[in-house]
């Protein structure tokens, strides 16, 4: 048996096909949802990402601004471009791309981020409001990762969830997503004894560590869904690098019931994830209905 391959490009351009309707719509309405991102420095990974985003927030007749700004800026310029944006009527979603340089507190620039226009759901109100089950914006990848889950799962209700990673972007928020959808879940992290056994428990395993094929099939409970978040660089022959993610893919294809690849597995669909949050957000914002989606 080998697993079935969740294709999340393809499940990310149903859901863009869907958010281009409700954008005309809303553009009929003379509202145009409207992204800004903003980009310090140049990591060139981060410069990837930014422009995959900025490209699809325009190929889905939304407003796309970029701003670049140097390696060198300061904190203050950061938080002033960012009060700029916070009171920009044409901007319904603020999406600062992290890391950040050492010269700059992430921390302080989130939450500098107004909460209505925070399309990462990153802020602590938003990440509250999550915890809580209030309703509100959820990060893109933690949602990313429920919506391809779904794909196999009509119902999490009841399913032994386990994910690797307690990070503010994607573990945690996972976590609370997944105990939304009543799903039993555990969330383990470089401490956890036996992780291996942890894994085996689960029906629904998410990996979000961010170490390239660190997961391997004897981990992996057969019949399982794994969703693997993560993007790592390695270098393959010749001297060129190649993606991998936090799964060894190949090996544990045999072993899943069902398995995202990378690429072409969480990162569409987090982008994807983003464009519906901007698309949220700015009907929020207008005191418009949310979109049916
Ligand atoms: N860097 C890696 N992932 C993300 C993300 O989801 N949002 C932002 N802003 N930066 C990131």
């Amino acid at each position: 048996m080998t697993a079935t391959i969740i294709d999340g490009k393809a499940a990310a351009a149903e859901l863009g096909d869907a958010i281009a309707v409700e954008t005309l719509r809303l553009r009929e309405k003379g509202i145009e949802p409207g992204l800004a991102v903003v980009l310090v420095g140049d990591n060139p990974a981060s410069e990837i990402y930014v422009r995959s985003k900025t490209a699809k927030t325009a190929a889905l007749g939304m407003h796309s601004v970029l701003h670049k700004m140097p390696g060198e800026t300061a904190q203050t310029d950061l938080l002033s471009l960012i009060d700029r944006l916070n009171a920009d009527p044409a901007i319904h979603g603020i999406l600062v791309q992290l890391p950040l340089p050492p010269q700059i507190d992430s921390d302080t620039i989130i939450a500098a981020i107004a909460p209505a226009k925070d399309v990462d759901g990153f802020h602590p109100l938003t990440a509250g409001r999550l915890a809580a089950g209030l309703p509100g914006l959820k990060p893109c990848t933690p949602l990313a990762c429920i919506i391809l889950a779904k794909r196999i799962h009509k119902k999490l209700d009841g399913l032994e969830a386990v994910v690797i990673g307690r990070s503010n972007i994607v573990g945690k928020p996972v976590a609370q997503l997944l105990l939304a959808e009543n799903a039993t879940v555990t969330i383990t992290h470089s401490k956890t004894r036996d992780l291996p056994a942890v894994c085996r428990r689960a029906d629904i395993l998410i990996a979000a560590i961010g170490k390239a094929e660190f997961v391997r099939a004897d981990w992996i409970k057969p019949g399982a869904t794994v969703i693997d978040v993560g993007i790592n660089r390695v270098l393959a022959d010749g001297g060129k690098t190649r993606v991998v993610g936090d799964v060894a893919y190949e090996e544990a294809r045999a072993v899943a019931g069902a398995i995202t690849p990378v690429p072409g597995g969480v990162g569409p669909m987090t982008i994807a994830c983003l464009m519906l949050n901007t698309l949220r957000a700015a009907c929020d914002i207008a005191g418009l209905p949310q979109p049916k989606i």
